[in-house]
């Protein structure tokens, strides 16, 4: 297999911190050839590390690099810019969630790729999970039977967790009602250095085609587990036969259906496998009384921690895309659909909890602010692709 040439743009957290290291790892498909941050600093240090050449702007970088892929992991409110100027580089992409902060500017990115046929893979990174890749097949299996209602209550809410609501509840979203509240917190600074200054909680209500429902509870303070907040996050996917609660599959033993229908709750095991000195999953397996049930870590030649293994996923999508001409596993129309949902979560707040139903087809006021907001702060309209990509877009 030839190998492909990769660039990542932007060096920051996510990129340097979580991209770089497993594309480094997956050297048998990707050649590591650039990295470029507006941050000249930030380019050197991680160039040096890794081997590759710095820059400072996606212009040198094209003219400069004979690229295949690139890695998008700048702040999201400049993933379009940045993908849109790419594709017409005719160059395939991988971009960091949200896909963009706006169906606007996820629209300018799509049409930009189709407009140059390039893939363009999004790295939603949560149902790649080895976790939930186990808990698609046990649900898959038919062990719980049909899924019906949903929780994830003080968990990763946002796009991620639309993503993983759709997932579970394996239906196309029709509605969704959301409530907003926004409380002061006293200045801090979470575990991934994002700064907070107030605690934004939503909540959201969400219904399915297939009859199925899910609700939500998610706040900034939340996810970073903060003050205490989210500490004991509930997972539960309640089904006609079972539930999952966590990682604990409940099903009732047959003979006990009708004395009081209590469950019980079996653990899946884990089983490691040391790869060049790193402890990689090779499986995950429930045994229940009559069926064994084996995820299989499809990665598990890598030397993947737990964490990486999603991302070599969403990296090695994009190869086999490119490689074999075929659509990436997620998709740009996927990520579309959970900034969807979540944009449509917290229009409904704004408009007094009116029920908003799917696909939304008008701007959203919640978008217009977005956009307004970004015309004032950068000085260009969102679709101004050459005017972003110059802009320092800071974390917020
Ligand atoms: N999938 C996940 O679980 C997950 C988790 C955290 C962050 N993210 C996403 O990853 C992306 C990056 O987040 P982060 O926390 O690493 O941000 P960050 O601020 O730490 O890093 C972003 C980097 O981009 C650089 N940059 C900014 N504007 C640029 C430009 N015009 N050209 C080139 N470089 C530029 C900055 O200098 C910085 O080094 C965001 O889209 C975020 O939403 C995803």
């Amino acid at each position: 297999m030839s190998k492909l040439n990769i660039a990542l743009i932007g060096a920051g957290r996510r990129g340097g911190g979580a991209h770089l290291p497993v594309i480094a790892k997956l050297k048998d498909v990707y050649n590591l050839v650039a990295i470029c941050d507006i941050d000249q600093a930030v380019a050197q240090q991680y160039a040096e590390q890794y081997g590759a050449t710095p820059y400072t702007n996606v212009r040198d970088l094209v003219a400069h690099e004979k690229l295949d892929a690139v890695d998008i992991t700048v702040p999201g409110v400049a993933h379009h810019a940045i993908a849109c100027f790419m594709a017409d580089a005719g160059v395939n992409i991988i971009v960091e969630t949200p896909i963009a902060v706006t169906l606007p500017m996820t629209d300018l990115m799509i049409e930009a790729a189709q407009r140059n046929s390039v893939k363009l893979e999004v790295a939603e990174n949560y149902y790649r999970a080895p976790r939930e890749r186990f808990l698609s097949t046990v649900i898959d299996a038919g062990v719980i039977g049909e899924v019906g209602r949903i929780y994830r209550i003080f968990y990763e809410g946002g796009y991620h967790g639309m993503s993983m609501l759709r997932l579970r509840a394996n239906g196309e979203p029709k509605s969704i009602l959301g409530i907003a509240q926004s409380t002061p917190v006293i200045p801090i600074i979470d575990r991934m250095k994002r700064h907070h200054t107030s605690d934004n909680w939503t909540f959201g209500f969400l219904e399915f085609d297939n009859n199925a429902t899910a609700l939500m509870v998610y706040s900034n303070v939340i996810h970073a587990r903060s003050l205490g907040r989210g500490q004991g996050g509930i997972s539960q996917i309640d089904g006609s036969k079972g539930t999952i609660v966590g990682e604990d599959i409940h099903v009732v033993p047959p003979e006990d259906l009708e004395s009081g229908a209590k469950s019980v709750g079996y653990q899946p095991k884990r089983t490691m496998i040391n790869v060049d000195g790193t402890e990689v999953i090779e499986k995950i397996e429930l045994e229940l009384p009559d069926q064994l049930i084996t995820w299989e870590n499809p990665l598990r030649h890598y030397p993947l921690t737990e964490g990486q293994i999603p991302v070599a996923d969403e990296l090695l999508s994009l190869a086999n895309a490119i490689l074999n001409n075929t659509e990436p596993k997620y998709g740009a129309q996927l990520g579309r659909q959970d900034q969807e949902m979540n944009i449509a979560m917290s229009e409904s707040a704004k408009q007094s909890r009116v029920t908003l139903n799917f696909p939304l087809t008008d701007l959203t006021e919640t978008e217009r602010g977005i956009h307004d907001n970004y015309e004032g702060q950068h000085g260009h309209p969102i679709d101004d692709v050459e005017a972003g990509i110059d802009v320092f877009f800071p974390r917020q």
